[in-house]
């Protein structure tokens, strides 16, 4: 086992349990006054009346670190502080130099997790939560599969419901193929829209057109299946060139759920879940009230016999577990929904349908601004085009490449400047805390002194041609000599602890901040310690360090779905 903190964890673990009579949590964590601190014995205080240190002092006596650790001692109201041995750093690292997963293990508990993202509606363009949902909800299925779980992509696409009556007439008013009209998304849409909000004639069809379309119409089904062909391979082109991992495969749109939907209705009221409310069939989960304190609906059937977007949730949340297998589900969508999946699980909670050890996590995001505050949307008003975003960041990352390297040639300045650009704009939506707000900004996700893609980028690259003017394989072994090496050395072995974080909670500013200090410790252990000129011996250990700062950076960033060039 190469994780130093898990082992770390655990024999304190043993050694709290012993004085305490019980299993306690040892609250290990890193520290700024040593290596590592554990605080376990403040909340045991409580619970045996004793004071901390004496506890602590007592944690310290019983617990066999001495292989790991040189100094362990009480500090503080009680904690117990552990400065790890640097044999055992050098131990751990060597071991580090042979292994592809850097120390990461497999899961020992391997999951089916259903991953709900991206999940635009079809026929309009992707809307600055569609495209955080598609950054974010990449990077947890890359790094739950990195961990060695079952992931299953689930494309939720809008491809049902009232506005495809407008549309279909629309489409059979402009008498072309579907792919010239999907062509201008946002056009065709708003020129329905418009159209629709005008013309009493046109809203009168488009009206007759939803029947025709839930009634199960041959024509007026496939025209609605070539319009919603074309909307994915529209999408299809932005997953390609945004580089995530979204195939044909994993579209399963709201449609693919008609059939499932009287069953839920039926079964809920089986259950005895339903009421009438405005004529609407609803569910009033528990735990859920308006300002008055009324308990509120989750409507499922509407009054006019539809049903709506809840009873699809329902319905998806059934197949999913059912059918899928499911024990892990996690939907990627912004914090306005909230409420909505609150309600949903709730409800599906109470009809038996989600019951442990399945769990069910809204996977919830903030907005993305534009420079004025407000959320971020084209010149013209409309939703923002994912493409123009994406073509003015390459074009811009170019820039900033060409300044760097004048000497590149076009084409690899062209093939760099995508890496970069793309690169950067995932990097400034997943290093910023996932609920927050933030703005975008061109000139902060490209600068090179920042915590951005491109600073880490071009950290690995340095990195890498350090790598090749040494001219052997960095094989170590680790001998650690300077504190500016042990301070990477820990960074490194910080690794597992920071995925496995990350992989339960999806926050993945801690992974990019986590990145951002190995590149900037790094950075400080190469200004002070010499490398290619060192002495036999310790050049080997510090390529050794260069070499696992370099693997380490690429790995960090392959999860967030970022390339990592050799050359920059
Ligand atoms: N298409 C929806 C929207 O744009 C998002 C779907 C999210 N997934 C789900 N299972 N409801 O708001």
């Amino acid at each position: 086992m190469h994780i130093l903190e898990s082992q770390l964890r655990d024999r304190l673990a043993t050694a709290f349990s012993a004085v305490a009579g019980e299993s306690v949590d040892p609250v290990l964590r890193r520290s700024k006054h040593a290596d590592f601190q554990a605080d376990g014995a403040l909340a045991l205080a409580r619970r045996l009346h004793r004071a901390p240190r004496e506890i602590a002092a007592d944690v310290v006596e019983a617990a066999d670190l001495a292989d790991l650790c040189d100094h362990v001692k009480v500090t503080g109201p009680g904690f117990v502080s552990l400065t790890v041995r640097d044999d055992a750093i050098d131990r751990l690292l060597t071991a580090l130099t042979t292994d592809a997963r850097l120390g990461v293990p497999l899961t020992s508990k391997p999951e089916t997790v259903v991953i709900d993202y991206s999940s635009p509606n079809a026929a309009k363009e992707m809307h600055v939560g569609h495209i955080r949902s598609t950054i974010l909800g990449d990077a947890v299925s890359r790094l739950l599969e990195f961990l060695g779980h079952k992931i299953i992509r689930q494309n939720h696409l809008g491809d049902w419901g009232t506005p495809f009556g407008m549309l279909i007439e629309h489409l059979i008013d402009l008498n072309e193929t579907a792919e010239q009209s999907v062509a201008d998304l946002s056009g065709f849409y708003r020129a329905a829209r418009n159209k629709f909000d005008r013309d009493p004639e046109f809203q009168q069809r488009s009206r007759q057109r939803v029947v025709l379309l839930q009634g199960g119409d041959e024509e007026t089904l496939r025209l609605w299946q070539t319009f919603v062909d074309a909307s994915k391979k529209y999408f299809l082109t932005e997953y390609e060139k945004l580089g995530v991992r979204l195939t044909a495969a994993d579209f399963a749109g709201e449609s693919t759920y008609n059939h499932l939907l009287p069953e839920v209705v039926e079964d809920l009221d089986k259950l005895g879940l339903l009421r009438e409310s405005d004529g609407a069939q609803c569910t009033f989960p528990a735990g859920f009230s308006n300002r008055d304190g009324d308990p509120l609906p989750l409507i499922v059937r509407k009054s006019d016999g539809g049903y709506g977007y809840a009873a699809t949730d329902l319905a998806t949340l059934r197949h999913w577990i059912e059918q899928l297998h499911g024990s892990r589900l996690m939907y990627v969508v912004g914090t306005p929904q909230r409420l909505h999946f609150q309600m949903v699980h709730q409800t599906a909670r109470e009809a038996g349908w989600l019951a442990e050890p399945v769990r069910a996590e809204h996977i919830g995001f903030g907005s993305i601004l534009g420079p004025d505050g407000k959320m971020l949307r084209s010149r013209e008003g409309t939703s923002t085009k994912l493409a123009d975003l994406l073509d003015e960041a390459i074009s811009r990352a170019g820039a900033v490449i060409a300044e760097k390297d004048p000497e590149l040639s076009a084409a690899d300045r062209r093939a760099l400047a995508n890496v970069v650009g793309i690169g950067a704009v995932k990097y400034a939506d997943l290093c910023i805390e996932r609920t927050n707000d933030y703005v975008f900004d061109y000139d902060r996700m490209l600068a090179l002194d920042g915590n951005s893609a491109p600073y880490l980028q071009f950290a690995h690259a340095r990195i890498c041609s350090i790598l090749r003017k040494a001219d052997t394989v960095p094989a170590g072994p680790v001998l650690i000599t300077e504190p500016a090496e042990r301070k990477v050395a820990l960074e490194l072995l910080a690794l597992p602890g920071i995925l496995e974080e990350v992989a339960e909670s999806a926050h993945f500013h801690k992974l990019t901040g986590y990145l951002f200090g190995l590149a900037t410790t790094f950075t400080g252990f190469y200004e002070k310690c010499p490398v290619l000129r060192a002495e036999p011996g310790i050049r080997e250990s510090r390529l050794a360090l260069c070499d696992l700062t370099a693997r380490t950076l690429a790995l960090g960033l392959d999860l967030l779905g970022i390339g990592a060039p050799e050359r920059m």
